[in-house]
C-alpha cells in the first residue's frame, strides 16, 4: 500500500471492526492513512437499524483514532432508495440487485469526480467486508461501468469473530460445520436440519420461535461501551436476552446483535 499512486484510481474496501476502536488491524490502519478520500454512505453497517447516526459517529471515531493526518476528505454518496418490503425471495433478490446497480452507478460517478487525476479512495466497512456487506459487489460492478478503477479488500474483525472471542467460543463443534445465516432465513435453515447456526441481521429475535432445544451464545453492540452478552439454554435465557436488547437500545438508540445457536 503506497498512498497516492498518480494516474491510477484505486479503492480500498477496509474492514474497520464492528464498533471497537481497538479492533482494527495494522493493515487497515495503513489503508486509512493512505486515503486521499473516504467514500461513505450514511447507512453503512446499520443494516437498516434505527440510530444509524450513532454508527456513522462510531465509524468516524475509528478513522479519527487511527489516522495520523487529521485532514480528510469525505465524499458522501446518497444511498439510492430500495424496496424494503419484498413479498418473496424472488422480489427480495430483485430489490437487492436493482439497489446494487443504482449504488454502483452512484459510486462510479463519485469516484471519478473525487479523484479526477487518480489516487486512493477508502471505503470503510463495518466489521469484515466478507460478511453481509455490499461494498465489494458494488465496487466490482462500478469497475464494469467505466470508472477506470482497481480495488482491493482489507479484511476486518467481524462482529461474528468478536462474539466468539467474547464468549471464548470455537464456532464449530470438533470437526463440525457452521452455517452463517440471517434472521429471515433462520426458520428454514433450522428446519432443514442444520444444528449449528451463526445468525446475523436479525432485528426480531427469530430464534424465539424455533421448535426444538437450543443453546445460544448471544451478543449485542459488541465492541462498544454498552456491549451485552448472554449465554445458556435458549428457552431459559430468552427473557435475559430481551432485557439486554432493551438496555442496549436505551443506552445507544440502536441495537445490533449476533448469535450462535447449537441444537442440544
Ligand atoms: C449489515 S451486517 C454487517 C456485518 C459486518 N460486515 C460484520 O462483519 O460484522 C449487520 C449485522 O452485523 C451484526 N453486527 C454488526 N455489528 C455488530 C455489533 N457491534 N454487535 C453485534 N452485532 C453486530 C448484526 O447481526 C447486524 O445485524
Amino acid at each position: 500500500m503506497t498512498g497516492h499512486a498518480h494516474g491510477r484510481r484505486r479503492a480500498l474496501v477496509v474492514g474497520i471492526g464492528a464498533g471497537g476502536l481497538d479492533q482494527v488491524t495494522v493493515e487497515a490502519v495503513r489503508a486509512l492513512n493512505a486515503a486521499d478520500v473516504f467514500l461513505v454512505t450514511d447507512k453503512d453497517g446499520s443494516g437498516g437499524a434505527a440510530g444509524a447516526g450513532d454508527l456513522v459517529r462510531l465509524r468516524e471515531a475509528v478513522i479519527a483514532r487511527h489516522r495520523t493526518d487529521p485532514e480528510r476528505r469525505i465524499v458522501r454518496v446518497a444511498d439510492p432508495p430500495r424496496n424494503r418490503a419484498p413479498r418473496d425471495d424472488a422480489e427480495y433478490a430483485a430489490a437487492v440487485r436493482d439497489w446494487h446497480a443504482a449504488r454502483a452507478r452512484a459510486w462510479a460517478d463519485a469516484l471519478t469526480e473525487a479523484l479526477p487525476d487518480g489516487g486512493t479512495a477508502v471505503v470503510p466497512v463495518w466489521g469484515d467486508p466478507a460478511l453481509y456487506d455490499s461494498a465489494v459487489r458494488v465496487l466490482e460492478q462500478a469497475r464494469g461501468l467505466g470508472a477506470d478503477l482497481e480495488y482491493e479488500v482489507i479484511p476486518g474483525v467481524s462482529s461474528l469473530t468478536l462474539l466468539a472471542a467474547r464468549h471464548r467460543l470455537v464456532l464449530n463443534r470438533i470437526g463440525g460445520a457452521v452455517l452463517v445465516t440471517t434472521g429471515r432465513r433462520l426458520a428454514a435453515d433450522a428446519a432443514g436440519g442444520t444444528d449449528d447456526l451463526a445468525v446475523m441481521l436479525d432485528g426480531g429475535l427469530a430464534c424465539a420461535d424455533l421448535p426444538g432445544e437450543w443453546e445460544i451464545h448471544w451478543g449485542a453492540n459488541l465492541g462498544t461501551d454498552d456491549e451485552e452478552l448472554v449465554a445458556g439454554p435458549l428457552a431459559e435465557v430468552l427473557p435475559a436476552i430481551r432485557a439486554a436488547r432493551t438496555r442496549a437500545k436505551a443506552a445507544r438508540g440502536w441495537v445490533m446483535d449476533v448469535y450462535l445457536l447449537r441444537r442440544i
